[in-house]
């Protein structure tokens, strides 16, 4: 908790379409929220649209990539703002190809921005959880990670390894006060999904019972819910929000 008695919230990946309407979500909420960031330059662009908006959104510099660029983050938050009660591991990144054409670098670029990142984010904060009693950690994962699809075997991979440290993350932790789970978007109408080929997107779209992509709204929702001392009986879940597009 702040100084005014709201819990932190850290969002990575926080300037993206989901991270975007997950801070708004929670400052809503009455959260303090801090978004990390590593484009400097989109997200001095970003602070500004929030604040214009009225959203009071701290923003910390870190490569969620990198442990040690994460250990300093988090350092450098406990210093100015206090313990993160919670923690969205949110950052995620795409190299779609078919994986015979996959270089390493597509391969390692996704593992480490989409997998590693949450090792290191969540090794950071979960001692101060532990010590504290109390602590939330949301890792959003996806559709794809569930079922596969065809480009996307560095992604599907990584997201699919998300659950896995979930659920055994939150075995770990369950007697601590900290719960751990994970979401599973479908298709939601951000940028990354707005990137797939047209005629691809909209054949997955005919895929979807409901008939249309989700709103990131729709996500947020769901986060702020699990952000939420309400929570506390769930964890190690993953919840899919994809329109019935994946039903099992
Ligand atoms: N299903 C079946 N066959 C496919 C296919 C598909 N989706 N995509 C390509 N193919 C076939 C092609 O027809 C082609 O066949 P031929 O060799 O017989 O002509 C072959 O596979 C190779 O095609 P390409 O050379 O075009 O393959 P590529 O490697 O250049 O690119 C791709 C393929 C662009 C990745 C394409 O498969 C695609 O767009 N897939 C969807 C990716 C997707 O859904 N991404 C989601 C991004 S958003 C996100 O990830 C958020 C979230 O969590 C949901």
């Amino acid at each position: 908790m702040d100084a005014n008695n709201k819990r932190i919230a850290l969002v990575t990946g926080a300037t993206g379409g989901l991270g975007t309407a997950m801070c708004k979500q929670l400052f809503t909420d009455n959260y303090r929220v801090l978004a990390n960031y590593r484009n400097p330059e989109k997200a001095e662009k970003w602070a500004a649209e929030m604040k214009a908006e009225g959203f009071e959104i701290e923003m910390f510099l870190g490569d969620v990539c990198d442990f040690d660029s994460v250990e300093k983050m988090i350092t450098e938050i406990k210093e100015k703002v206090g313990v993160i009660d919670i923690l969205i591991n949110n950052a995620g990144i795409t190299r779609d190809i078919a994986f015979h054409k996959m270089s390493k670098d597509q391969w390692d670029a996704v593992i480490g921005t989409n997998l590693t990142s949450v090792f290191n984010c969540s090794r950071h904060v979960i001692a101060d959880m532990r010590n504290q009693g109390y602590g939330r950690i949301i890792n959003i994962s996806s559709v794809n990670g569930q079922r596969g699809q065809f480009g996307q075997a560095n992604y599907s991979a990584a997201k699919a390894g998300i659950h896995g440290f979930t659920k055994t993350l939150a075995m770990e932790v369950a007697k601590k006060g900290i719960t751990v789970n994970t979401i599973s978007p479908g298709y939601i109408g951000t940028d990354m999904v707005m990137a797939v080929r047209e005629d691809v997107r909209q054949k997955i779209i005919d895929q979807i019972p409901v008939g249309r992509l989700g709103g990131t709204f729709e996500v947020a929702h769901l986060v702020s819910f699990l952000a939420s001392e309400n929570s506390s009986f769930v964890t190690g879940a993953n919840y899919a929000i994809n329109g019935g597009q994946h039903v099992y």
